[in-house]
């Protein structure tokens, strides 16, 4: 069965908006987590903008589930892992003037500095998911680095104005996410999820876990981050 990672960077978001402690996205994670989140995820940008150091550190002493951190591979960040020991790292590359992570880590063009980082987070035995999108090359370069999962980047099936467009999307989904599993790896997808299209991706590659944030947080807004995060666990779970 599928799992339901929930993200919490846009509690943060919110809260740093008016530069105060609320709301808090530690809250936001425990009442996920009662609601039915299999994990939770936070990104940790090199600029800071939602999520910092010290939300890393309380998610990590206090969830009840586990803690994937989103981070690229900037020195800075891995130290920050490595003495915070989440249960896994998930890398994403990092441009600081983008709106959110606009595509996959290119292993195969920067492997030389990310398969250090995915030795050294190993060794510290934190597990590594590597952010990649749904291309044979880059299955088997993470695969070849040693990370133990790929999430597959879902934003241009999720951004797909057709269902032509979207099929085709779903159908590289499925390639890469049989080469991944074929390879032994684990299989995660996210960006872009949400209540409309999270069943049609699913149906048609059941994927060990999706991470889901923008979507989930919105609908909280109206009708509460508890409620919200049971709606999708059952579409997630597919009940
Ligand atoms: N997975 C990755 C790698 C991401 O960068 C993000 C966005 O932070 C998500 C999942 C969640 O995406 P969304 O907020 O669109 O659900």
């Amino acid at each position: 069965m599928t799992m339901l990672g929930v993200n919490v960077d846009h509690v943060a978001t919110l809260r740093n908006a008016r530069g105060g402690t609320e709301p808090d996205p530690l809250t936001a994670a425990l009442i996920a987590e009662l609601a039915g989140a299999d994990s939770i995820v936070c990104h940790l940008r090199e600029d800071r903008r939602h999520i910092r150091d010290r939300d890393v550190q309380l998610l990590r002493e206090t969830l009840k589930t586990s803690l994937q951190l989103e981070m690229s591979a900037h020195p800075e960040l891995v130290k920050l892992a490595l003495a915070v020991r989440p249960a896994e790292v998930m890398l994403v590359p990092e441009r600081r003037a983008e709106l959110t992570t606009e595509g996959g880590v290119d292993c195969v063009r920067n492997r030389t500095s990310l398969e250090p980082v995915i030795k050294q987070l190993l060794n510290a035995e934190i597990e590594v998911s590597v952010f990649i999108n749904a291309e044979l090359a880059q299955v088997e370069c993470a695969k070849a680095m040693g990370a133990g999962t790929v999430e597959l980047h879902a934003g241009p099936y999720a951004h797909g104005n057709t269902d032509a467009a979207r099929e085709v999307e779903l159908d590289r989904i499925e390639t890469a996410a049989h080469a991944a599993w074929e390879a032994g790896l684990v299989v995660h997808a996210g960006h872009g999820l949400n209540y409309a299209n999270i069943r049609p991706l699913l149906k048609r590659v059941p994927v060990e876990k999706v991470n889901i944030g923008h979507s989930i947080i919105s609908r909280a807004v109206f009708c509460g981050l508890a409620n919200a995060v049971r709606e999708m666990k059952a579409l997630v779970s597919g009940k």
